[in-house]
């Protein structure tokens, strides 16, 4: 059996790997690493974007009533910590006109926030409604990475649509200032294949059905700010950690 010590510096030895693995999330940034710190978040699908080290997790629900919605959590560090990240879908074109913004960054008052825009020109941009109902959205800061969740209403039968996304280094007087217009900043959109045109794979395996219409996808359910219901990918962060722990337990103990 173990002696006291033994146990005493496995179980220090246990806290390091969990502090470790509590951290990783943080530092490497994919759609697979990324987990939600709020339960009952969760999506069917995730895409690493390919600039700006921004992801976008979404589930498109075409049943839902009284329009199909899509559910979104873009996550992406902002140019500096003061900045902004901003998520947009463009149904009249493919680039920063027309886009239909969500730009989230810490408000006058410090809260972070997310405000909606509707992007005319490329002088400077004021808050106002969209082309979209926004049927719920809010914004976190941490871990240096902005994670705006938004559930916009879609008009029935769109297959796909334009999304473009960016990042900002700051915000004057609450509002956000221009992005650097570096190769990064100008490729940052691209179409968002909302209907599977053949079998596509899933970055996250095989999809979960489209969560039905009743409940979360509804206006209602979506106005509290959560994004789809369920609670298991949650779960299973937890109990993965929880599985990797006692594997490491075990394996500690069978080395002394
Ligand atoms: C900051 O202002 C926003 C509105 O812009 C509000 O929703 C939020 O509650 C405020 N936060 C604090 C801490 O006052
Ligand atoms: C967005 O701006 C364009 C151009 O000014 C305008 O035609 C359109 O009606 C605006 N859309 C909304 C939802 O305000
Ligand atoms: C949604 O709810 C209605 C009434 O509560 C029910 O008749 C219907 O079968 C439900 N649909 C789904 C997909 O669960």
């Amino acid at each position: 059996m173990a002696s006291p010590s033994s146990l005493q510096l496995s179980s220090s030895l246990l806290l390091i790997a969990a502090v470790a693995l509590l951290i990783s999330p943080a530092t490497s940034q994919t759609c697979k690493s990324q987990t939600f710190a709020q339960r009952n978040t969760k999506f069917s699908k995730c895409t690493d974007l390919p600039s700006l080290k921004a992801q976008l997790h979404w589930t498109y629900d075409p049943s839902a009533r009284p329009s199909p919605t899509i559910s979104v959590a873009f996550i992406a560090p902002p140019a500096r910590p003061e900045g902004w990240v901003a998520w947009a879908l463009n149904p009249t074109g493919s680039g920063m006109l027309g886009a239909q913004a969500l730009i989230a960054f810490k408000d006058t008052n410090g809260s972070t926030v997310v405000k909606t825009y509707n992007i005319s020109s490329y002088g400077s941009i004021a808050e106002s409604t969209i082309s979209y109902e926004v049927l719920g959205k809010r914004a976190e800061f941490s871990d240096g990475v902005m994670r705006i969740f938004a559930t916009l209403a879609l008009p029935t039968g769109d297959e796909k649509v334009n999304q473009v996304w960016q990042v900002g280094p700051s915000v004057k007087d609450g509002v956000p200032v221009k992005h650097d217009f570096s190769q990064e900043n100008l490729n940052s959109k691209g179409t968002l294949q909302l209907v599977s045109k053949s079998v596509e794979q899933d970055k996250n395996g095989p999809a979960a059905a489209p969560t039905s219409s009743n409940g979360s996808g509804s206006p209602t359910g979506a106005q509290s700010g959560n994004d789809s219901g369920g609670s298991w990918r949650i779960n299973a962060s937890v109990l993965g950690l929880y599985g990797a722990l006692v594997l490491l337990g075990v394996s500690l103990f069978l080395g002394f």
